[in-house]
């Protein structure tokens, strides 16, 4: 996968060179271009960003420079083994919330331009533009807003490089994830533990020495439910009834949920104090 990132602060994207990012970009699974937006002014003081129409505080993002970047770095694909078109994604607290799901979607793309802005964001007028020939996604990491989009590029791009083929150790490790698509898709991973088997007089769950798969692979469930109810209960509410086995059901009863005429379950109503 090829990945560009046009920032005015590339340093901030120096994480990119450690870790399992840094190894796959070593090992040539990953092509990571950090391209810094100032090359593409043409003033003396390499303005970027301008008041914004309309009054108001801030500054906003020129669009020239933008443009020119972009086309550069569309044109640089020509010559390689890339496709004509990178997919743009744009880091806003406006766009459509980054999951697990569109993590693995992006995984599957040979070609990812980012478009991290600073100050109130980019001109409109650039995403347009380019939505009308690229893919654009405009992607928020979170219900908060940052100063810059560089950190949103740098949890984009860890979530999406460990998806790709030969970059985790274990090409199983990530079925079992929070979240992964499948079984886990609406649940969050439950406790893990490893030696010694007594710690501060701590045991681990005896279940997870017994040796008995099966039993093992329950457990896990159960308490991937259990930390899915307390934490996370707009994903239990968000299950696919399908998808949940009979001791699944049991569970959830056990733990106050109750099921709707549609299936899904929900929390059972407080009891109303008169
Ligand atoms: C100060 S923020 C602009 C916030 C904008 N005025 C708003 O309220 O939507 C500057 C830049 O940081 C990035 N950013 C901030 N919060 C983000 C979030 N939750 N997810 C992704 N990017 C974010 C975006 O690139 C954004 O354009």
């Amino acid at each position: 996968m090829r990945i560009d990132v046009v920032t005015i602060f590339p340093e901030y994207l120096e994480p990119l060179n450690v870790s399992l990012v840094g190894k796959a970009r070593a090992r040539g699974q990953l092509d990571v271009r950090v391209h810094d937006l100032r090359e593409w002014t043409h003033d003396r003081h390499n303005t970027v960003d301008d008041t914004p129409y309309g009054g108001g505080p801030g500054m906003v993002m020129k669009p020239e420079p933008w443009g020119e970047a972009l086309d550069a770095i569309e044109a640089s694909g020509a010559s390689d083994t890339e496709p004509a078109a990178p997919v743009l994604v744009v880091p806003t607290p406006s766009g459509r919330p980054f999951t697990q799901q569109l993590a693995v979607e992006l995984s599957a793309k040979p070609w990812l331009v980012f478009a991290p802005a600073r100050y109130e964001g980019i001109d409109r007028r650039v995403i347009d533009a380019y939505a009308e020939r690229w893919e654009v996604h405009e992607v928020s990491i979170g219900d908060y807003v940052l100063a810059g989009g560089e950190a949103a590029v740098l949890v984009i791009t860890e979530a999406v490089a460990r998806l790709l083929p030969g970059v985790l150790g274990n090409a199983e490790s990530h079925r079992d994830d929070s979240f992964a698509p499948g079984a886990m898709a609406n649940l969050l991973e439950g406790p893990v533990y490893t030696k010694p088997p007594v710690w501060r007089d701590r045991d681990i769950p005896e279940v997870l020495v017994s040796g008995h798969h099966g039993k093992i692979a329950r457990w896990r469930r159960d308490e991937a439910f259990r930390r899915t109810c307390a934490n996370r209960p707009d994903l239990i509410e968000r299950c696919d009834p399908a998808a949940l086995d009979k001791r699944d059901r049991e569970l959830l009863a056990e733990l106050g949920w109750v099921q709707g005429p549609d299936g899904r379950f929900g929390r059972a109503a407080e009891p109303v104090e008169q």
